[in-house]
């Protein structure tokens, strides 16, 4: 896919975290038309999209990535220059109470998926066919868990997968290659680090830490806190992820991180210093007092970091943000942004309360 001309490019699940930085970055930055097909699950927020929605070059369309026909439909009428798959069920914990959405959406959908564009591009030219790329977004943790004192997870490392997301992901990423290899669909795939940012759903470490954190509740800290994540700020990964569509080779993967890891106490010991520093409690005590040890997450992953090396070398690719600045300006977000995740605390998905 060329960088010069107007592309349309089809964002599957671009009303969640990653996807919207996606969505923003390619209509705002780069040019690109955006049609975005999005079931808008619990992880999809109401004004995560404000920001270009009503632009000429964003198209919405609500529906599932399992639909074939819809599927069929949308490529017939936008003629996409490329797909582009973040649409998936992404938290750990709810995989762990309910693994079976986590296989319909994250394999059977992905499947789906690449039989949609396999009979799309059977009707095209051998140019067009060349030129498309069906690019999945997958993650690190495929790769399993790390040693404190083992070498960042490379493109051939093993995989390894200890929970029911990791192996959904897994999966989705054996079905891509396997398109590839079988039916020479032009693929690419990257696995990037955990991502950190606004629009990030308070399910996940950071946004939660940092609501409770104002609110001056208990900080739910898992285990002894020691595990280690590699953070990324999500509006690298999207730059990256359009940095492989264009100059990426078929076939290929990509390690995507930000060489940022940090323990989870240190993550949280950070956001209470922020917040207390912009928002000090009346009583005068600090936040880190509010830490709190539970239990820890089932099959609990040690460490993630990953080696960005090649995408670096052969794409010219660079994280921009650092964590410190990338965690200031996530705190800022969240503080000037409560509209869009104080209506999420009372919500209810399939009779669960969310993890605020
Ligand atoms: P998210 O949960 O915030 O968003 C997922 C989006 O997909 C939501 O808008 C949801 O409505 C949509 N969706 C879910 N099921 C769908 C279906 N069947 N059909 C159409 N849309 C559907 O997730 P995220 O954090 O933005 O992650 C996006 C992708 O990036 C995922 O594939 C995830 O595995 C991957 N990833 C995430 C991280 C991270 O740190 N969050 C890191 C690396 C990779
Ligand atoms: P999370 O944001 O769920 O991302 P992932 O599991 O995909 O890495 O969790 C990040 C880390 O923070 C992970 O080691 C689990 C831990 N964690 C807590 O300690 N407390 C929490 O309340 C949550 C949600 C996560």
């Amino acid at each position: 896919m060329s960088g010069h001309e107007t592309k349309t490019v089809m964002v599957t699940g671009g009303s969640g975290f990653i996807g919207s930085a996606f969505c923003r970055h390619c209509v705002s930055d780069l040019g690109w038309r955006v049609v975005n097909l999005d079931a808008l699950t619990y992880a999809a927020a109401d004004g995560t999209m404000k920001q270009i929605e009503g632009h000429p070059r964003y198209h919405f369309v609500k529906g599932d990535i399992a639909d074939r026909v819809l599927v069929a439909d949308l490529f017939l009428r936008h003629s996409p220059a490329a797909i582009v798959n973040f649409a998936a069920e992404s938290h750990v914990d709810r995989s762990i109470d309910g693994p079976l959405a986590f296989i319909n959406t994250n394999v059977v959908g992905t499947a789906s998926l690449l039989e949609a564009t396999r009979e799309f591009l059977g009707g095209r030219d051998a140019g067009f066919r060349s030129a498309f790329r069906f690019h999945h977004v997958s993650t690190d943790e495929v790769y399993g868990s790390l040693a404190l004192d083992e070498n960042a997870f490379v493109e051939t490392t093993a995989y390894q997968p200890s929970s029911p997301y990791s192996a959904s992901k897994a999966a989705s990423d054996h079905l891509v290659r396997a398109w590839w290899h079988t039916f020479g669909l032009p693929v690419t795939i990257t696995n990037c680090s955990n991502n950190y940012g606004p629009f990030h759903f308070p399910e996940k470490l950071i946004p939660l830490v940092i609501i409770k954190a104002l609110r001056g509740e208990p900080l739910p800290v898992y285990g002894t806190g020691r595990n280690v994540r590699d953070w990324l700020f999500v509006e690298d990964h999207a730059r990256a992820i359009a940095m492989v569509l264009q100059n990426g080779e078929t076939g290929e993967t990509y390690n995507v991180g930000g060489n940022e890891e940090r323990s989870n106490l240190e993550v949280v010991e950070a956001i209470c210093d922020l917040v207390d520093q912009r928002v000090p409690l009346s009583n005068g005590k600090r936040r880190r007092d509010l830490i709190t040890f539970v239990a820890d997450r089932p099959g609990h992953d040690l460490r993630y970091a990953i080696d960005n090396t090649k995408i670096c070398d052969q794409l010219g690719w660079r994280p921009s943000t650092r964590f410190e600045s990338g965690l200031a300006k996530t705190v800022d977000w969240y503080l000037d942004n409560e509209w869009w995740w104080q209506p999420l605390l009372e919500k209810r998905y399939q009779g669960q309360r969310l993890g605020v």
